[in-house]
């Protein structure tokens, strides 16, 4: 799913908002972004029927939304959600990093909870119309971003338990700064051994909120003991690394090559993941997509062979990964710093996203 050509963003009905945020307010809003806590002065939006297929396109001002208490998503969960993010460039023009990936994705996570398929044009063109309107809210300073969140849900009001026939689909905005409140620092890692994020067949690959939902309890007990995140194992065998709460993995060892989880069906297809292991192969690191045994990595860890590990993810970008604890052992990765692989990549990535160096790829897409 890829289209360069035209997408539906004039299609988007402009019911703007009288009352927008002031240049003043924006920018004390702005100046420091929380993850996820600010949002801009417009929504997209678009509603799905049975009968008429998408349609309603419009912006609207950002605001709660009335939902019928009865509304399946409320009871079952069917839901999905994307996650990609526009950056602004020296010289004020304001881009986004793949999004054609993130609208397959979106399309792939529609297709397993049964909901309707959003086209690539709609992704894009709600994409493109809300950034349209709300540019100035795209912050410039460094390691800032506006994170988007598209998201589709069951909005029909029936407790049946049945794919639902009407469905909206939103997109919000967040000005953002890194999604770790240390900011960009290695973070702690425990690894859950009684719970797992997915299982064979199951919704793992899909990003839906019941994943989430179901990484909440180990994640907090991850906090309890002193973690920013919590790593889940295979819910078949209990021994193989998965992928952290909201993010995927990466082990680098000693001989420089990279070894990361396979796309297996239980995780998910990172689209940072997939752009970083393009740019370790390009840079001369060996690439192994495989099964990861957790014990592989603890003793690795304890030789050396192993000697940096990191996490990466829209939101999270790419995070080193400082400590590595469990039920029966907690280590320390390459003496609780960030790695050189880790940095490298980790700055080609953003020097990319940034406008810093070429896109040899086609990865990045004007908005602004
Ligand atoms: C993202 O990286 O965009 C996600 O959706 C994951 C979540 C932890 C924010």
């Amino acid at each position: 799913m890829s289209t360069q050509g035209a997408t539906t963003a004039d299609a988007f009905e402009r019911r703007l908002t009288p009352s927008p945020r002031t240049e003043a307010e924006r920018a004390a809003l702005v100046a420091e972004p929380t993850f996820g806590v600010v949002f801009t002065d417009h929504m997209a939006r678009m509603t799905w029927t049975v009968t008429d297929g998408w349609g309603a396109r419009r912006l609207e001002p950002y605001g709660p939304l009335q939902l019928d208490p009865a509304s399946a998503v409320l009871h079952y969960g069917q839901e999905i959600f994307e996650g990609l993010k526009a950056y602004r460039h020296a010289d004020g023009s304001v881009w986004t990093f793949r999004p054609w990936a993130n609208a397959a994705r979106f399309a792939a996570s529609a297709r397993r909870l049964a909901l309707p398929e959003l086209s690539v044009e709609d992704f894009l063109g709600s994409i493109e119309a809300l950034v349209d309107v709300d540019a100035a809210w795209v912050p410039g300073a460094e390691e800032t971003s506006l994170y988007l969140r598209p998201f589709m849900f069951a909005s029909e009001a029936f407790l049946g338990v049945r794919p639902a026939r009407t469905v909206e689909y939103l997109l919000i905005a967040s000005p953002v700064g890194p999604y770790f409140s240390g900011g960009v620092q290695p973070v702690s890692i425990w690894v859950a051994e009684d719970y797992h994020r997915a299982g064979p067949g199951g919704t793992g690959a899909a990003k839906c909120g019941g994943n989430y939902a179901a990484s909440l309890l180990p994640q907090q007990e991850a906090y309890q003991r002193g973690c920013e995140q919590v790593c889940f194992l295979d819910a078949a065998t209990g021994t193989l690394l998965e992928e952290l709460g909201g993010m995927n993995v990466m082990v680098v060892r000693r001989d420089g090559s990279v070894v990361t989880p396979a796309l297996s069906g239980t995780i998910l297809e990172g689209v940072t993941r997939d752009s970083v292991l393009t740019l370790l192969r390009e840079g001369g690191h060996e690439v192994v997509e495989r099964d990861l045994p957790l014990g592989e990595v603890l003793e690795g860890l304890r030789t050396g062979e192993v000697t940096e590990v990191f996490a990466c993810g829209t939101a999270a970008v790419v995070t080193p990964i400082g400590r590595l604890a469990g039920e029966g052992f907690d280590l320390q990765v390459n003496g609780g710093k960030t790695g050189t692989v880790t940095t490298a990549v980790r700055h080609q990535l953003t020097a990319i996203q940034y406008g810093r160096a070429a896109d040899p790829h086609g990865w990045m897409h004007r908005l602004a």
